[in-house]
Formats: C-alpha cells, structure tokens, sequence
C-alpha cells in the first residue's frame, strides 16, 4: 500500500521536470529545516520562501548548497511579495502559525492559526488556484476545512488539489512498532487514518505485521501514536513542538505530491482530505491513503478491513472530527 522507493527516489541526482514549490512560514522551526530538505530534492528547480520574518536570510543561506535549485525569498517588506511567492507555483507548504506550549490542544491554536491560514488561502486563491496546497498548521482537522472554504468561496476549490499533511503520525508510528516489536522502523509501514488529533489519530495496527501483539502493549503503542506530539511539546519545555521530525515528514510528502505529477505510479500514502468516506454521516474531510497522480489526489482509498477494536477507534475519532470541521466551517463563514 505504500510506495517503499520514494525516500531512494527523493534524493536522485537526475532532474525530472522542474517544478516550483513554496514554502509559507519559511523562517520559522518547521520552515527552515523543511526548506533544506526541499533544496536537496532535485525534482525542486525554483523554491520560494515566504515568511513574515526571516525568509531572505533563510533563502540566501540555502541557495549556496550547490544543487539544481534556485532559491529566493519573499516577505512583506516588498510589494507583492506572497504574491510573487506564490504566481505560477506548482506546490505550496504551508507550516505558518503558532506552535503548542506544554498544556495546549491543538485546538486551544485555532484562535491564532485560523486567521493566519484563512488569509494565507484567500492569497493562494487569487494568485495560484492551481497549486496543491499541503497544509501544516495546527489544527489540521480545522485549518484543512478553513481553506477548502476560502477556495469555494472564491469559485476555485478542487478537492484533488488540498491535503492536511498527517505524514509525522505515519512515520511515529513505524518508529514506535518498531521500538515494540524489535524490528527495522525504516521496513515497518502502519497506516494512520482520521484526523491530526489525541484519538483522532487512528493507527490500523490490525494491517500491520504486528496484529498479534498483547492487547496491554498494542493499546500503549496506539496512545503513543495518538499523543506522540506531546512528547516533544513536553520536552520542549515551552519552546514548540515537534520542528524536525516534521520537516522530514513534510519533505516527504513534498515528494508524494511531487511524484505524483511527474505520473509515478502507484505513489500511496495517508493525507487528510475533502474525502467521499464519510460524507453520509456529516464528515467531509478525513484522512485516508491517497493515490497521488498529476492532478493531486487522484483518488482517495478507503480505509480498508479493521478490527472491532479499530471500529470503536473509528466512531469516537468521528465524533471530534465533525465538530473540528464545523468550527473551521463556520470560522470562514463568520468572518465573511
Ligand atoms: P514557528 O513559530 O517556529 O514558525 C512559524 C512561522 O510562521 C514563523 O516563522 C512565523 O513568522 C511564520 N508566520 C506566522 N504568520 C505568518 C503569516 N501570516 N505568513 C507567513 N508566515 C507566518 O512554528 P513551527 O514549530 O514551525 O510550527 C508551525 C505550525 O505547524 C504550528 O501551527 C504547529 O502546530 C504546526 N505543526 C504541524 C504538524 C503536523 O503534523 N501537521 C507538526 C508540527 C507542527
Ligand atoms: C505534532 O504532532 O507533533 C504536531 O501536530 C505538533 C503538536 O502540536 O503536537
């Protein structure tokens, strides 16, 4: 289910086709190291990085790394300057916002984060509506409906075009089964569906290798999955969240969505998106493995066969997912 040589693949040294990606809060813990990685991926030829702050010393430091990219920076001291970050862009990476503090929810952020990512769309909107825009601001289950809103408002919202980006809790899991199980992380692969939320992080254990684990440590191993950001908040002490593992993940799901519009094949891997799942029941966004293509997401997969135990997983994930969509929802309506 999962494409095993996309990691080899991202650090070819061949050039597919140029594509331009952007990166939105560049200067910050995220953005940095995420924008270094995307420097390293030769299928990005022109990377542009915009922040209210810091993304001209960020750009020119890493547009010395000698590979086939050139790398320039934008901010608001010039005019136009998301505009230009953004005209003609193929990819948008948007880790803009503010972290979690130790004691924070993801959700206690909507009050700062909706605004910035709701203005943030209304810009990508108008200056690039053909972009994929992969969204990393917390609460994913909220800002991820925020800008599906903004997008159809402004008569432009496609939903093969919009992802949350929920790749960390994937790559938690295959280092956190393997700490369990005793094996390889880099050969463990658990798909992880839902949302990007405490128990709307629903790791399918059951579709693993590892079905058979003692109830006592599969349930630990869930909630570690489910609340893994917490450890790092925690040991942060007050200083963010989790910035580098986040970068990887971030870079690459880049690079799903980079490989997908090259026309590489059966590029799979979970994303939270504008989803048919579970429309029926009032849910529209919802993550799921998504078969990346040169239109986006060329199809969202169901989840598959789960286990009763994942079915009681499932019913309570629903029930916050559907109320972080309606607050995002409504947020956008409201401040029309
Ligand atoms: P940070 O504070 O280090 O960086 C955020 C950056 O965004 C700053 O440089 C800031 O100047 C910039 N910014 C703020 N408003 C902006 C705007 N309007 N336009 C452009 N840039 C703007 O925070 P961080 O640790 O990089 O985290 C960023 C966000 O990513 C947080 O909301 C965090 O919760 C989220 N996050 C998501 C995941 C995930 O799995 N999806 C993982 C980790 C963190
Ligand atoms: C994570 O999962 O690490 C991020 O969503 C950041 C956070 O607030 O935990």
């Amino acid at each position: 289910m999962f494409s095993r040589s996309i990691a080899r693949r991202a650090f070819s040294s061949t050039a597919a086709n140029p594509y331009k990606v952007t990166v939105i809060g560049a200067g910050g813990g995220i953005g940095q190291p995420l924008s270094l990685l995307l420097k390293l991926n030769h299928k990005v030829t022109d990377l542009r990085l915009y922040d209210i702050k810091g993304a001209h010393g960020v750009a020119t430091d890493l547009s010395h790394i000698p590979t086939n990219s050139t790398v320039k920076g934008f901010g608001p001291d010039q005019a136009d300057g998301l505009k230009n970050a953004l005209t003609g862009t193929d990819v948008i990476l948007i880790p803009a916002g503010v972290p979690r503090k130790p004691g924070m929810t993801r959700d206690d952020l909507f009050s700062i984060n909706a605004g910035i990512v709701r203005d943030l769309a209304k810009s990508i909107a108008d200056a690039a509506p053909k972009a994929k825009i992969c969204v990393i601001s917390n609460p994913v289950n909220s800002t991820v409906p925020i800008v599906a809103e903004v997008l159809k408002e402004k008569g432009v919202f496609d939903p093969k075009k919009l992802f949350g980006v929920t790749t960390l809790d994937t790559i938690r899991a295959s280092r956190f089964i393997s700490e369990v199980a005793g094996t390889n992380p880099t050969q463990e692969k658990v798909p992880v569906v839902g949302g990007h939320s405490g128990i709307t992080i629903i790791p399918l254990i059951s579709q693993t290798t590892h079905k058979l684990l003692p109830k006592e440590k599969r349930d630990a191993l869930i909630h570690r999955i489910q609340f893994g950001g917490d450890e790092v908040v925690k040991a942060k002490n007050g200083a963010g969240s989790a910035t580098l593992s986040m970068a990887q993940a971030g870079a690459t799901f880049a690079n799903f969505v980079l490989s997908g519009l090259d026309g590489e094949k059966d590029v799979i891997s979970p994303s939270y998106v504008y989803s048919p799942l579970y429309k029926s029941e009032g849910i529209d966004f919802f993550s799921s493995p998504i078969t990346f293509g040169p239109e986006g997401a060329a199809k969202v997969n169901p989840i598959g066969e789960i286990s009763a135990e994942e079915e009681e997983l499932l019913a309570k994930a629903k029930e916050t997912l559907k109320k972080n969509i309606e607050k995002g929802i409504n947020f956008v309506k409201q401040s029309k």
